[in-house]
Formats: C-alpha cells, sequence, structure tokens
C-alpha cells in the first residue's frame, strides 16, 4: 500500500490491516482527531484514513503508533481518485468527509472532492445500509454536496430525527464551535436495493 499509486488495483483491506473486520474510511483526515479517536472507541473496526498533505499523514501515523493502535491506517493518497478507483464495490462500513477543502473559486471548483462521479462511486464501495457523513462550515459548497449525493439513487439521505445529534469531533468541528461559525451536516445511507454490485 505505501507508495502505491491510486490506481493500483482494489485494495484489500485484510491484507492491510491484518484481520479481517468491518473497514470505516475518513477522506482528508487532518491532523487526525475523527480517526484516532473513532480508532480508540471501536477497536472491533478498522479505520482507514487518506490525506493528501505528507505531513499531516505522517503526523497522524505517529499518534497512531503512540496509541499503539493497530486498527487505524492512514495513507498519503488522494481520496478522488482512490474511491473511483480503489475500492470494491461494498468494501466499506462508513465512510467520513469531514470540513473537505471547498475551494472557493470558480476556477479551482473542478479540484473539489464531491462530485456526481465521486457520488457514484463513494455509494458502490459502501455496504447496504452503512453510511456516509458529511460535515462542512461553507454554506455553499455544503449545499452543492448535499444536492449531489441527494441525488446519487444509490443514497438515501436520513431525516434528522433519524440522523441523530452527532458530532465529528474533528478539530475543524471544534475550532468552528468555539467561534460560533455555522456547521452544516447530513447522512446518508447506502440503499439496500438496486446494489450494482
Ligand atoms: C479543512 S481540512 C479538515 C481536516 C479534518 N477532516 C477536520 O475536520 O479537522 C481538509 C483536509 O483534507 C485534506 N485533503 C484535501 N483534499 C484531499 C484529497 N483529495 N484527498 C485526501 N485529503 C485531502 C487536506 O490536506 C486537509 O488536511
Amino acid at each position: 500500500m505505501p507508495g502505491e499509486p491510486e490506481d493500483a488495483g482494489a485494495v484489500d483491506f485484510s491484507a492491510v490491516f491484518g484481520r479481517v473486520a468491518p473497514v470505516e474510511m475518513e477522506i482528508g483526515v487532518g491532523k487526525g482527531s475523527f480517526l484516532l479517536a473513532a480508532a480508540v472507541a471501536q477497536g472491533h473496526r478498522n479505520w482507514f484514513g487518506l490525506e493528501i498533505e505528507p505531513e499531516y499523514a505522517e503526523i497522524v501515523r505517529l499518534r497512531a503508533a503512540r496509541a499503539g493502535l493497530s486498527n487505524l491506517r492512514v495513507e498519503r493518497l488522494d481520496g478522488k481518485e482512490f474511491v473511483m478507483r480503489r475500492l470494491s464495490p461494498g468494501c466499506l462500513a462508513g465512510l467520513h468527509v469531514y470540513f473537505p477543502d471547498p475551494w472557493p473559486k470558480k476556477r479551482h471548483h473542478k479540484r473539489r472532492l464531491v462530485d456526481t462521479a465521486w457520488a457514484e462511486a463513494a455509494a458502490r464501495a459502501l455496504a447496504p445500509g452503512c453510511v456516509l457523513r458529511v460535515a462542512s462550515d461553507h454554506e455553499e459548497y455544503f449545499a452543492l454536496i448535499d444536492e449531489v449525493l441527494s441525488s446519487e439513487p444509490l443514497l438515501e439521505k436520513l431525516r434528522p430525527e433519524e440522523a441523530g445529534d452527532w458530532s465529528t469531533g474533528s478539530s475543524y468541528e471544534l475550532k468552528f464551535k468555539k467561534t460560533g461559525r455555522p456547521i452544516y451536516k447530513a447522512v446518508f445511507r447506502r440503499r439496500a436495493s438496486g446494489s450494482g454490485s
């Protein structure tokens, strides 16, 4: 896995972790606050993070090693390409995208993580019944994410009462909560039917 290109073929997560367990993935882990806490709280699951900035990927690796976490891996890879090319159908038990870079300038919109093709690939990678959680402080990008994911036939948006009151626990969420900045969140469940897998 380390050093592999994004198009190296479907990942065998049981080989990556050295055990068979449900795999949850986070894209854009930053310094890893969400992923590390999740790996501690849910040791029976494997937690796989992607981070495009090498220094952040290294920080999270060091923090995981210090905490003795064998159920957490982080790779310095692009989450867009990875989801489109490296995931076999139904391989994920959860997907987390917290505060993805909004790329506010119009000419940079193509760099954004979430678009229609990514949404379809992400939905196929989720096992039926499992969820994709997204959060952002950027109203316009969140509205687009919400629209794209709501339009994906393999996904079903949970109503607020189904999704419950949840927090990512990520560094960005904590930072924005302190300043009172609005945070937008949504949860999408992979439909059981029309799996296409
Ligand atoms: C705004 S930060 C949020 C970090 C963390 N999720 C949080 O909520 O605290 C976005 C992170 O996503 C990473 N990132 C941006 N584009 C990415 C991509 N295509 N694949 C993987 N990581 C990416 C950035 O390097 C950065 O660490």
